[in-house]
C-alpha cells in the first residue's frame, strides 16, 4: 500500500548554508542546497546572492545557456528524435505557416492574410483555432462564474520570498509560468514554487516572440524549459503560456506535440509597465486590476471567470499583486489556480501529483499531494487521506513521511551554479556576480 502525503518540504529540509566555496573573484559563493535555505530570507540582496546547487551543476551542460535563444544542442539525440517526429507532423499539417516578424516583437512590414487563417493572437487576439485544425481552444478564461483564475508569469524571480510567503499565508495557490532561464539561474526559487503547491507551467527558455522562430527553435524553447522542470522538480508540466501572447497554429501544434496546453488570458493588468523608468504607470495598472474586480459586480463574470495576466517579474508587480489580492478575494466567489479551475487533478505527466479539483480547492483544501508512484494506481489508498470518486488522492496533513522526504531529498540532495547569462534586458535590477563555465563576470540582471 502506497501512502499519499502532503508536501512539506519547507518544514523538513535541513538548513545547509555552511559549506561556502570560492567563486569568481575569490569571494565565497554560498552553497544553498535546500528550498528552506533559499526560502529563509526576504531581503532581496540575500535572496539574489549567487549560489551553487549541485543537481543543476550536474546537468547544466545539457541545456542552452542562461538567456540564450534555445536550439537543439549538438549531441542531444533524444531532443532531436522528438523534434523530428513533431516537425514532421507540424509541417505536414501547417505547410504554409511561416515565421512572423522578429524575435523582439517588431512586426513592422509583416505580410499576413488579414482573415487570420493561422489564428495568430498577436494579430487578432485569436484563441480559438478552427475546428478543422484539431487544435484545442486555448485556455483564456475559466469555466466557473465569479471565479478568478490566478496566474503569474516570468518567475522564478530570485527575490520572490515575501510574495510566496504571502500566498502561503493566504493558503492561496496560483498557476506559475516559469521561464527556463530563470529556473537555470534560480533553481531553488523554482523548486519552492513547486513545493508550495503552485501549479507549474512552461513560459519558454528565453522569453521571445515564438511565432518569429523556426520550428526547431520554437520546439527547443519549450523542450528545454519542460525538461529542466522535469529534472529539477521531478514533474513534467502539461501547460505553457506564450510570452507576449505571441502564438499561432504552428506554435500551438509544436506545443501540442509536447503535450502542452496553450494558456492565454482575457484581461491584462499590464503590470510589467511598472518597471519602466521615468514613468508612473501605477494609476493605469491600478485601473486595470480594478476593472477586473468591478466585473464581479457588474455581471461581466456571471457566465465564466477571467484568467488575468500578471507577473512575478519585479518587486513592483509582486507588490501590486499583494495590494490587489484582498480586493480580488472580497469581490470574487473564488480565486483559484488553473488546474483546479479545470478539474485537472493530475497536472503533471508523471501522474504522481494529485491536485485538488475545483470543489476540493474551493472547500479550502488547496494543497497538492505527492504520491509514491502514480496517484491513480489501483489500490492506492491510505488511512489518512480520502479517495475521491475518480480515485485521486485528496491532500492530507496526517502523514508527512516518505513523499515529503523524497521531495526534500530532491531539494536538499546537493547544490546550482548560479549561472547568469548575457541577455537580460528588462528583467530585474541590481548586479550579480556570476560564474558560468569558469568565466567570471558581473552582469546587470
Ligand atoms: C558531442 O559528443 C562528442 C563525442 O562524445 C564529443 O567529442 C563532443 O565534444 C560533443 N560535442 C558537444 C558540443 O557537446
Ligand atoms: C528588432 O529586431 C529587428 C531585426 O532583428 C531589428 O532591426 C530592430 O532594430 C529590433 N528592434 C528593437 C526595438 O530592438
Ligand atoms: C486568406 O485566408 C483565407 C482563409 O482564412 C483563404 O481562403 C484565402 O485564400 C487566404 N488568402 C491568401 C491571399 O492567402
Ligand atoms: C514523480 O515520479 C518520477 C518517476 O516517474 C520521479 O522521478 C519523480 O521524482 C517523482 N516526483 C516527485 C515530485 O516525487
Ligand atoms: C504525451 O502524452 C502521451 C500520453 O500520455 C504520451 O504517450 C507521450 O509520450 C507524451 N509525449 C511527450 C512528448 O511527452
Ligand atoms: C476583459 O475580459 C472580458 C471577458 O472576455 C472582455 O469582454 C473584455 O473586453 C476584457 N477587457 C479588456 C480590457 O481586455
Ligand atoms: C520590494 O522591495 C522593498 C525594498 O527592498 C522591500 O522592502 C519589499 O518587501 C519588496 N516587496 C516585495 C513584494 O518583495
Ligand atoms: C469540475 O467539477 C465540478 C464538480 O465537482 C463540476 O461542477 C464542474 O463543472 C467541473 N468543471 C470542469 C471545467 O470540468
Ligand atoms: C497545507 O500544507 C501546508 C504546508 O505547506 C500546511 O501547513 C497546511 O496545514 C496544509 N493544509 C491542509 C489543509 O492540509
Ligand atoms: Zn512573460
Amino acid at each position: 500500500m502506497r501512502s499519499a502525503v502532503t508536501v512539506s518540504v519547507l518544514s523538513l529540509a535541513y538548513l545547509q548554508l555552511s559549506a561556502a566555496h570560492v567563486g569568481c573573484n575569490g569571494q565565497e559563493l554560498i552553497r544553498r542546497q535546500t528550498v528552506q535555505s533559499e526560502g529563509q530570507s526576504t531581503n532581496p540582496n540575500t535572496e539574489c546572492q549567487g549560489y551553487s546547487y549541485a543537481p543543476l551543476e550536474a546537468i547544466q551542460q545539457n541545456y542552452p545557456g542562461s538567456w540564450v535563444t534555445a536550439s537543439i544542442l549538438p549531441n542531444d539525440t533524444e531532443a532531436l528524435a522528438l523534434y523530428n517526429k513533431i516537425n514532421t507532423e507540424v509541417t505536414a499539417q501547417f505547410p504554409n505557416i511561416q515565421p512572423h516578424g522578429t524575435h523582439n516583437g517588431s512586426f513592422a512590414g509583416v505580410q499576413y492574410n488579414s482573415s487570420d487563417p493561422d489564428c495568430w493572437w498577436t494579430w487578432s487576439n485569436c484563441v480559438t483555432p478552427a475546428a478543422s485544425t484539431g487544435l484545442q481552444p486555448d485556455w483564456a478564461s475559466v469555466p466557473e462564474p465569479e471565479t478568478f483564475g490566478l496566474t503569474f508569469d516570468d518567475g522564478p524571480n530570485c527575490a520572490h520570498n515575501l510574495f510566496y510567503d504571502f500566498l502561503q499565508e493566504n493558503n492561496q495557490k496560483a498557476t506559475m509560468f516559469y521561464i527556463g532561464s530563470n529556473i537555470y539561474d534560480s533553481p531553488l526559487q523554482g523548486l519552492r514554487g513547486f513545493a508550495d503547491g503552485h501549479h507549474i507551467c512552461v513560459h519558454t527558455w528565453s522569453h521571445q516572440y515564438m511565432t518569429s522562430f523556426t520550428n526547431e527553435v520554437a520546439f527547443a524553447e519549450l523542450y528545454y524549459t519542460r525538461k529542466i522542470i522535469t529534472e529539477l522538480f521531478g514533474v513534467t508540466p502539461l501547460c505553457w503560456r506564450p510570452p507576449y501572447g505571441d502564438v499561432d497554429n504552428r506554435i500551438r501544434a509544436i506545443a501540442k506535440g509536447l503535450n502542452l496546453t496553450t494558456v492565454m488570458w482575457v484581461n491584462d493588468t499590464a503590470d510589467w509597465t511598472l518597471d519602466e523608468p521615468n514613468t508612473n504607470n501605477w494609476p493605469t495598472v491600478d485601473a486595470n486590476y480594478q476593472y477586473v474586480i468591478d466585473g464581479a459586480s457588474n455581471g461581466m463574470w456571471s457566465e465564466f471567470g477571467p484568467i488575468v495576466l500578471a507577473h512575478e517579474l519585479t518587486n513592483m508587480t509582486m507588490t501590486e499583486a499583494m495590494t490587489y489580492y484582498p480586493k480580488i478575494k472580497a469581490a470574487f466567489r473564488h480565486v483559484v489556480p488553473l488546474a483546479s479551475a479545470f478539474n485537472v487533478t493530475s497536472p503533471y505527466a508523471e501522474g504522481n501529483v494529485s491536485y485538488p479539483d475545483f470543489k476540493t480547492y474551493t472547500s479550502g483544501q488547496t494543497n497538492q499531494t505527492i504520491c509514491q508512484g502514480r496517484c491513480d494506481a489501483v489500490g492506492e489508498t491510505t488511512s489518512s487521506s480520502a479517495t475521491s470518486a475518480t480515485g485521486q488522492m485528496t491532500a492530507t496533513t496526517a502523514s508527512t513521511h516518505s513523499a515529503s522526504v523524497t521531495a526534500s531529498a530532491k531539494a536538499s540532495s546537493v547544490v546550482v551554479a548560479k549561472t547568469g547569462g548575457a541577455k537580460r534586458s528588462r528583467w530585474l535590477s541590481g548586479g550579480l556576480t556570476i560564474m558560468m563555465a569558469g568565466v567570471c563576470g558581473v552582469i546587470m540582471l
